[in-house]
Parts: C-alpha cells; sequence; structure tokens
C-alpha cells in the first residue's frame, strides 16, 4: 500500500477528467480558429471550459487566458503587464521572497533588463506584512506580484489589503494562486486583484494546462508573439484536451470547495500534532493560520531531509522535501531561508501535502511508522564515541 502525500507537486487526474480529455482527444480534434463545423465544435468545448474555469474565481469567461501551465501564466502575467506599465514611465517591481521560481527568476529574469525589482523582507511567519508593502511602494512601482497561497508551507497572504496598497499608489497586482485554486475559494472580486495564475495539475486535472485571469481593461503586451488566439494574450493554437481537463478538474474543485478543505484540514491537523509530539527535536515552518487546509510543513532535527524523504519513500510513502523542483539537490529551502530560519531549519524539512484519497487510515500509518524511521536515521549519522 502506498500513500500520497504530495498533492502540492501534483495531483492525480480525476478519473472524470481523464476520461473527457481522452473523448476530447478523438472527438474534437478541430482548431479552434477554424470557421468550419470542426473549429466551432473545437471552440465550444474550449467556451465551455473557459465558463468553469471562470466560474471557479467568480470571474467573467471573456477574462480567461488559457496557457500552458502555472509557470506561463506567472509569465505572461509579469513580463506582459509590467511591459505595458513601462511606458508610463513605472520601472519597478515589487514581489517577496517565498515565491515560487515562476515568479521569482522572471523577477530576476526583470532585473537583467533594468527593471528595479525589490524583495519584501520576510518573518518567520511566512506572511507578507501590509506594512513593508506600504513603505517600499513608490509611484515608480508597476507591478506587485505576491502568492496566495505557498507550495512548501502553506501559509495564505492577505491578498485583498496588499492589492488595496498596490491600487493605491497606481501599481497592478498579480497573484499566483496555482496553491490555493481549488483547495481555498479564490474569488477575483473578493481579492481585489488585477491578475491571477492557476495551473490545472494542482487541482486534479492535467500538467501543461492553466489560466491566467486578467482584469478587463488591464493592457498587455503579448509576451509570446503569433496568432491572435485568446484574444491577442497567448498565441499558438488552443490545445483542446488538455483545457477540457482543465475545465472538468475547475468544475469538480468548485463542487467540492466547502467539504474537500475541512476533512483536509483535520487530517492534516492531527498528522502534525502527533508528528511533532511523537518525534522530538520537530518544529512546524510558518503560521499555523492562515494556511491552506491540505499543508504541513515540519523540520527534523539531525536528519538530512533527503534522507528521511527516502526512508519514508521505503516505507511506502511519498512526501517531498522543500518544492518539488528543487528536490534532487541538497540546497537549503529558499523560502524557509527567505524566512530567516536557521540552517537546521531549512535543511531538515519535510512537507507533508495531503489530498482527495487520503484517508484517516492513511494519516494514523504516518504517525505510527515515522519516529522509528527517524530514529534508525538518527542512530545511523551518531559520531561514535571514541574510546
Ligand atoms: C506556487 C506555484 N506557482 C507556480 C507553479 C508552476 O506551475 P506549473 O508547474 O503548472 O508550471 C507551481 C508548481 O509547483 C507552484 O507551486
Amino acid at each position: 500500500m502506498r500513500i500520497y502525500l504530495d498533492h502540492n507537486a501534483t495531483t492525480p487526474p480525476d478519473p472524470l477528467v481523464a476520461d473527457r480529455m481522452a473523448q476530447a482527444l478523438k472527438d474534437v480534434w478541430g482548431n479552434a480558429s477554424s470557421v468550419h463545423h470542426f473549429g466551432q465544435q473545437a471552440k465550444a468545448a474550449l467556451d465551455e471550459a473557459r465558463a468553469s474555469v471562470a466560474s471557479l474565481l467568480s470571474a467573467d469567461p471573456s477574462e480567461i487566458v488559457f496557457t500552458a501551465g502555472g509557470t506561463e501564466a506567472d509569465n505572461i502575467a509579469i513580463r506582459g503587464a509590467a511591459e505595458a506599465m513601462e511606458a508610463s514611465g513605472r520601472k519597478h517591481l515589487i514581489t517577496c521572497g517565498i515565491e515560487h521560481e515562476a515568479v521569482l527568476n522572471t523577477m530576476k529574469s526583470m532585473a537583467r533588463r533594468g527593471w528595479n525589482v525589490t524583495l519584501l523582507p520576510m518573518d518567520a511567519t511566512g506572511i507578507v506584512s501590509v506594512d513593508r508593502l506600504r513603505e517600499t511602494i513608490t509611484d515608480e512601482t508597476a507591478l506587485v506580484s505576491i502568492m496566495h497561497a505557498n507550495n512548501e508551507i502553506g501559509t495564505v497572504q492577505p491578498i485583498a489589503d496588499l492589492a488595496a496598497v498596490a491600487h493605491e499608489r497606481g501599481a497592478l497586482f498579480h497573484t499566483d494562486a496555482v496553491q490555493s485554486a481549488g483547495k481555498l475559494p479564490v474569488d477575483v472580486q473578493a481579492l481585489g486583484v488585477d491578475l491571477l495564475s492557476i495551473a490545472a495539475h494542482k487541482f486534479y486535472g492535467p500538467k501543461g494546462a492553466g489560466a491566467l485571469w486578467i482584469r478587463r481593461g488591464v493592457r498587455m503586451l503579448p509576451v509570446m508573439t503569433g496568432g491572435r488566439q485568446e484574444r491577442n494574450r497567448r498565441a499558438g493554437t488552443e490545445n483542446v484536451p488538455v483545457l477540457v481537463g482543465l475545465g472538468v478538474a475547475a468544475e469538480i474543485a468548485r463542487r467540492k470547495i466547502d467539504t474537500e478543505g475541512p476533512r483536509l484540514a483535520a487530517l492534516r491537523d492531527r498528522l502534525e500534532a502527533a508528528v511533532l509530539l511523537s518525534v522530538p527535536g520537530t518544529d512546524r515552518n510558518g503560521a499555523a493560520a492562515p494556511r491552506v487546509p491540505n499543508t504541513t510543513n515540519i523540520s527534523v532535527e539531525r536528519v538530512e531531509a533527503e534522507s528521511l524523504l527516502i526512508g519514508l519513500d521505503l516505507a511506502g510513502i511519498a512526501v517531498s522535501s522543500g518544492s518539488a523542483c528543487s528536490s534532487g539537490t541538497l540546497e537549503p529551502s529558499h523560502v524557509l531561508k527567505a524566512m530567516g530560519l536557521p540552517a537546521h531549519r531549512t535543511q531538515n524539512s519535510i512537507r507533508f501535502s495531503l489530498g482527495a484519497a487520503n484517508t484517516g487510515e492513511d494519516v494514523e500509518r504516518v504517525i505510527s511508522l515515522l519516529p522509528g524511521i527517524v530514529d534508525k536515521l538518527r542512530n545511523l549519522t551518531r559520531t561514535p564515541v571514541r574510546a
């Protein structure tokens, strides 16, 4: 029996998503820009998916731009909006150190092109301070990009308050909602943002499918040049089957949002409390609240995260250390580093991220196995006492 506790890395496609995608791959192969029957059939499938995504975000379908995932949505949001703002003389961008690389490395690339980029300082809560943003923002700021929920520690940012500060100074606000969509209600009006990114594979949809919501009236320069697809915001023939999958996943997520969150929060809280109590030298990273319901990130002193990850995998339990993209290297988590945590916390953290198939039984199994695995690893690395 294998237990998958790495849903922030990716989720298994919902069976209905897989079925509808397979059907679309066979039957809906027209080019959605074609005028004839086959094209219109593809366009109708895209329209349905667009309406489902819009409904998940309480948005208007005409404001949804389909992308090939979260990274692409983040790139189009930051590059497209910032470059359109440049004409107004604004050359400053603000983000924070706990963002996903999709945002951080895009900001670094903008800095190399002459943009002035500020990273807001973070503290150990992993929550961005609205006052810090107020002190940092200037009349030159073009765009502020702060994630909704963090992928490693799950903390949820005060987006509505942050966006209000950006708007007071005439800047645009983008949020990467890749880790919150499908886990928390995400309402673009209530959040008050201008741009919001999501990715289907984080809520039981396919990889390589995402969306960028762009508030009507926000000016963007096309990042990808080519055809006029997606209202000129994302050139390239739409990948209808995967976008059908995104639409079905969005519809399922919307229906389950009120029941699945509390269920996962109860399982996560039980797991977290039991681990902190039964394994000596453990600490939770980041604030307990506000947090997405499925995530806990725990540092385990005197055990290297990679060894613990392998130990758990051998016992049939899949977790992650830091973010999936940086696994495989022994680099400390950039998120925990940005929060100012010491090396023994940044290098020894593991993330449990729960999802649809997880049960109370799974959680009890992890609770029963983890202390023994940690003990074994600690004993292996204990420096022998010289005679
Ligand atoms: C917060 C966040 N943003 C962006 C991404 C990138 O999304 P994608 O893998 O769809 O490109 C991820 C994926 O891990 C993420 O967690």
